[in-house]
């Protein structure tokens, strides 16, 4: 292996790759959403104690790894031990997969944003969106295929081209611009929203605590499924941004700071979002829940916002368009930090021109994204997230806890960290590592498994649930395992 010669410009640029990286749509469709249900104000107590216990601590021992080991996922597994490598490719891997459709919702949001300038949706938004995407109403039927959505998505792989292929100098220049930007505009945003009429309804709902919900495990499931989702670890991403920090880099501070860069924003979207459904609701003359409208995931972002931002007496164009942009710009760094751990594993493993790598990947994920870009792409879109969200993800999480620390010495890692960072992780660390994060990722496991056994995924047909659940992620290992098969053309001691 040839030694890495790429690295972050400077602390700054890593810590605002890392926050792109974790916020993303997820902060905005997500959790104001899961918050609202979930207890509401009262949420914020299992929210931050899984981004203490369980956040925080694994996006250390991601950080922790990437750097002691200085490769990308795939090559830093295989220092831990060469039989784990295959683990590396499955966790360089799985963001790609997410990339394939997180991209076309980015491309919907492209699309948005044109839109916005004669709020083309008019006061049928839902039927508008739709028709946009040529749904067929079913995964099972295709259909067309949306030519305005594969426009965009051409135009979303080249950004993300264009941003990955001269290496971590690029990202962290783009990064300067794309995470303070939609920051900003959530703001203004969030400002415009609490002034409407009802805004302070939507408001209550969103934060009266219910206090009651916090004996229900399914919210402290939630909590900790929220917490991983959003902060992008056990996807490979954060080893892989940590393998580019030079040697003397803080880790403990800057997880941190990642982590509560992310958790705010979180909170932030959650003002931006329901000043404006209670502005929907007043309106209407209805209560939220009256509303009937889904307030998360697309129905969120194409339905239920374009509707209330047509609804505004001044400007409205104005903030349909800065809404789309500070999605576009939320979700850009999200998209291609998703890519970068693959490219990243095949250069340092083949030794290829980051360029040509680069090429490649975006190439096969434009390819593969026009799968979903097709009549029936929503729903396969939603099946595809279903089974990745909920299961790739905590394996991947377990698989991480168990290798590193049962099968190999964790102290390593603390020590490592506790070098180089201003705050000093303790025993404590290592017990939850060991011990808390992977009993709940296995009660999260195990409670998904039986949910999806014995109320299958909207009660879909079986093959289609094999076909968008089980293959991606039954294909995903054998990938993993294929790529640690072959081997460079000459072999080189690791
Ligand atoms: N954290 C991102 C978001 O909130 C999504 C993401 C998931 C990014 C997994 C990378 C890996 O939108």
């Amino acid at each position: 292996m040839i030694e890495k010669k790429e690295h972050w410009n400077s602390r700054f640029a890593f810590v605002m790759a890392a926050i792109g990286s974790a916020v993303g749509l997820g902060n905005v469709w997500r959790f104001p959403f899961v918050c609202y249900e979930s207890g509401g104000g009262a949420f914020l107590i299992p929210f931050f104690v899984a981004l203490f216990t369980a956040g925080i601590p694994l996006m250390i021992l991601e950080l922790s790894l990437g750097h002691w080991a200085r490769y990308a996922p795939p090559q830093a597994f295989q220092k831990i031990g060469k039989k784990w490598e295959w683990t590396g490719w499955l966790i360089a891997l799985s963001p790609f997969i997410i990339a394939i459709y997180y991209v076309v919702v980015m491309s919907w949001c492209f699309c948005y944003m044109i839109y916005s300038l004669d709020l083309r949706w008019g006061s049928h938004a839902e039927e508008f969106f739709h028709n946009f995407l040529a749904d067929t109403g079913t995964p099972t039927v295709l259909g067309s295929i949306s030519i305005p959505v594969i426009l965009g998505l051409l135009v979303i792989w080249l950004c993300v081209f264009l941003i990955l292929y001269k290496g971590v100098s690029r990202i962290g220049k783009v990064v300067a611009i794309t995470v303070p930007l939609p920051t900003i505009l959530l703001i203004i945003l969030t400002v415009r929203g609490l002034t409407l009429p009802g805004a302070m309804d939507g408001i209550s709902y969103y934060l009266t605590p219910d206090f009651s919900k916090l004996g229900d495990v399914n919210v402290w499931l939630a909590a900790y499924a929220q917490v991983f989702f959003s902060l992008s670890i056990a996807q490979g991403i954060m080893i892989t941004y940590a393998s580019f920090l030079k040697k003397k880099s803080d880790i403990t501070n800057n997880a941190f700071i990642i982590s509560l860069a992310d958790a705010g924003t979180s909170f932030l979207a959650g003002f931006t979002v329901f000043s404006v459904v209670g502005y929907l609701a007043q309106t209407q003359g209805l209560t939220i829940p009256e509303l009937g409208l889904r307030i998360a995931g697309p129905n969120l972002t194409f339905i239920t916002y374009p509707t209330a931002i047509s609804l505004l007496p001044v400007a409205a164009s104005f903030f349909g368009i800065i809404f789309y942009i500070a999605l576009l710009t939320f979700g850009i760094d999200s998209a291609f930090s998703m890519i970068e751990p693959f490219t990243a594993s095949i250069t340092n493993k083949w030794h290829l021109k980051k360029a040509k790598a680069t090429a490649l990947i975006c190439l096969s994920g434009f390819l593969l994204s026009l799968l979903f870009a097709t009549g029936a792409g929503l729903h396969w879109l939603d099946i595809v997230d279903h089974f990745i969200a909920n299961f790739g993800l905590v394996t991947i999480g377990l698989l991480e806890c168990i290798i590193l620390g049962w099968l190999f010495r964790l102290a390593t890692f603390r020590e490592h960290v506790n070098k180089s960072s201003d705050i000093q992780i303790g025993k404590w660390w290592d017990t939850l590592v060991k011990y808390v994060v992977p009993l709940i990722l296995i009660i999260i496991l195990s409670v998904a498994l039986y949910q999806n056994i014995t109320d299958p995924y909207l009660n879909y047909p079986l093959w289609v649930l094999v076909l968008g659940g089980i293959l991606p992620l039954a294909g995903l290992v054998i990938l993993a395992v294929f790529l640690m098969k072959i081997r460079p053309a000459q072999e080189e001691q690791v």
